[in-house]
């Protein structure tokens, strides 16, 4: 039997190394896309899975998520995914677009570790995975100026560097599954809403 490759609503995933600056752009896209009367939805993997650990009493902040055992970050990522599809679903129709502000690469103490494997790929189902970069240098100067996320252990521009390397590659190996555009969104230094301004351009051409 052929599978679904779609939901209703169009499911984009924004990635981008720890501190480029998803959420900010996605705050802005979010104000963009109220002023043009599209309905967005905007949701956190890390704050679903957060939600889970905490509960169970696994971690007391967001960053020691990925230093957990492999194999219990393994059933936090699976149940995240099934529950924003869950939710999206009892609030978005087809005129909706969901995004996803994750990972496509996760720095684990294990080695480095998909954000999108094909379990996660098989709930949410993407027309559209971003992956959002800036320069190595700009990226090591933001998660400085950040305090309030632990982020010591990405290892400056050079890290940054390396980690974007593999994680777009990881992107472009996630987009195969589901047929999904794979769009590299500069955020350059001073203008997030302008990043915002091309990432909303995009998805309404899906
Ligand atoms: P997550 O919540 O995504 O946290 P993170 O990776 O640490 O990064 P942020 O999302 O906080 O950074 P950002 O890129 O959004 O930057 P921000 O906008 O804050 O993930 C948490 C954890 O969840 C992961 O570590 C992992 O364990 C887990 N997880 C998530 N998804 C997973 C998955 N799929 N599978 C398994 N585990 C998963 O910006 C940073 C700073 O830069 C801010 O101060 C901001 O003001 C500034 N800034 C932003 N843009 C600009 C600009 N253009 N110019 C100047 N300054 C800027």
């Amino acid at each position: 039997m052929e599978r679904e490759m779609r939901h209703p609503f169009k499911v984009v995933i924004v990635t981008g190394v720890p501190g480029v600056g998803k959420t900010t752009v996605l705050n802005h896209l979010e104000k963009l896309a109220g002023e043009r009367g599209l309905k967005v939805r905007i949701v956190n993997f890390g704050t679903y899975m957060l939600e889970t650990a905490l509960r169970e009493g696994l971690v007391s902040h967001r960053d020691e998520m990925r230093k957990l055992p492999l194999r219990k970050q393994l059933e936090l990522q699976a149940l995240a995914a099934r529950r924003i599809i869950e939710d999206a679903a009892g609030s978005l129709g087809e005129d909706g677009f969901l995004l996803i502000d994750t990972h496509a690469l996760v720095k684990t103490v294990a080695g480095y570790w998909p954000g999108l494997p094909k379990h996660v790929l098989d709930e949410l189902k993407p027309d559209m995975i971003a992956v959002i970069e800036a320069s190595p240098e700009e990226i090591a100067a933001r998660q400085a100026r950040d305090k309030s996320r632990v982020r010591s252990d990405i290892g400056g521009a050079e890290g940054a560097a390396r980690l974007m390397e593999y994680a777009r590659a990881a992107a472009f190996a996630s987009a195969v599954h589901y047929a999904s555009t794979v769009a590299v969104v500069e955020n350059r230094e001073g203008k997030a809403e302008e990043a915002a301004r091309n990432l909303l351009e995009l998805i309404t051409r899906l």
